[in-house]
């Protein structure tokens, strides 16, 4: 069972007076890497706590959100709200079998997060705020789209779920290049310098053109517009879970990514820690029980408070 207190560090009480609700999106290069399982057991975990929890499912490609967490499909879904027959966006909470856990279903249609028009994106964006919840979990689904992009970007928190196999770690390594790109091509105060950042985000990596050489000579040009760069730069701090780990060098992959990430991007990736390989994680599936109520005592369970512990730290 979860040991996490709601405190944080200097002791005070987190669920006093913080109005604001703490929002964590959790996405990946790839599919089937165990976001949605993530997102389902960091949402209990932090529901346990006794934080109020909303979760939301915005792979609308294949949601499967609410069966990791143990709901039928919700009858009221995001297409819903975006088509103006819900008018807010607590209608939609569904309530899971965990106390303080709520989930809203992506849309069931076409209105996929891939083709979400801006404006509809950036209404559910401002709109989270309306949401009565401490906490909100989004499980973006495999994919670079803009949209995905968007929303990691948005966030609190972007945490990326990754396996420890070449092909996971590359789309990983692409997910944080899209980032990088997105986030500074919609940065104003740079659009000065878009030609040349455009110019070095589409070069290979042999051209010696890496993103954190682009910032060298953003600074080296115009030391004013480097240091706006490197600040922009600083603020996508994305975190990395490393998935179905069965040896320690499996594990020590994250603390590999976080060494190349500050070389390649300049980036700061947070290792937030890894999930072991557990045949529980299936069971609990087939049971269309949530794993962390199902096998409270299991090695993932530990690992997931490990991880939360971690989040918790870095984001309050
Ligand atoms: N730590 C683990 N141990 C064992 N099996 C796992 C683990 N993590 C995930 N799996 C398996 O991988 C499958 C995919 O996990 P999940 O559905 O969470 O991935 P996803 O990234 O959300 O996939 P998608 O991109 O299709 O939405 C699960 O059905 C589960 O059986
Ligand atoms: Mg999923």
């Amino acid at each position: 069972m979860t040991h996490i207190s709601p405190f944080n560090e200097s002791g005070s009480h987190l669920l006093d007076g913080q109005r604001r609700q703490k929002i964590w999106a959790i996405g990946g290069g790839k599919g089937g890497v165990g976001k949605s399982l993530v997102t389902a057991n960091l949402s209990i975990c932090l529901a346990l706590v006794g934080y109020k929890v909303v979760t939301i499912d915005l792979d609308l490609g294949g949601a499967n959100l609410h069966t990791t967490l143990g709901v039928p499909i919700p009858e009221k879904t995001l297409s819903d709200y975006l088509t103006k027959k819900v008018k807010n966006l607590n209608e939609l909470l569904t309530q899971t079998p965990i106390e303080n856990l709520s989930i809203i279903s992506g849309a069931q249609d076409d209105v996929g997060i891939a083709n979400l028009k801006q404006m509809q994106k950036n209404k559910i964006l401002s709109k989270l705020t309306e949401l009565d919840a401490d906490y909100i979990l989004l499980d973006l689904g495999a994919g670079t789209t803009f949209n995905t992009l968007d929303f990691f970007i948005s966030a609190d928190q972007g945490i990326l779920v990754a396996l420890p196999e070449p092909t996971s770690i590359e789309n990983t390594y692409r997910f944080i290049k899209s980032v990088f790109h997105r986030k500074l091509a919609m940065a104003e105060d740079l659009l000065e310098i878009g030609p040349m950042i455009d110019q070095i985000m589409n070069a290979k990596i042999s051209q010696n053109a890496t993103p954190a050489d682009l910032i060298q000579r953003v600074i080296e040009q115009n030391p004013d517009m480097g240091r706006r760069l490197q600040m922009e730069i600083q603020k996508l701090q994305p975190r990395l879970i490393i998935n179905q780990v069965r040896t320690q060098a499996d594990i020590d992959i994250g603390f590999s990514m976080k060494i190349i990430c500050k070389k390649y991007f300049g980036i700061n990736l947070d290792y937030a820690g890894y999930l072991n390989y557990d045949a529980t994680v299936w069971q609990s599936v087939k049971k269309r029980r949530p794993l962390l109520m199902e096998f409270p005592n299991s090695a993932l369970v530990n690992n997931f408070d490990q991880i939360v512990h971690k989040l918790l730290k870095l984001n309050n």
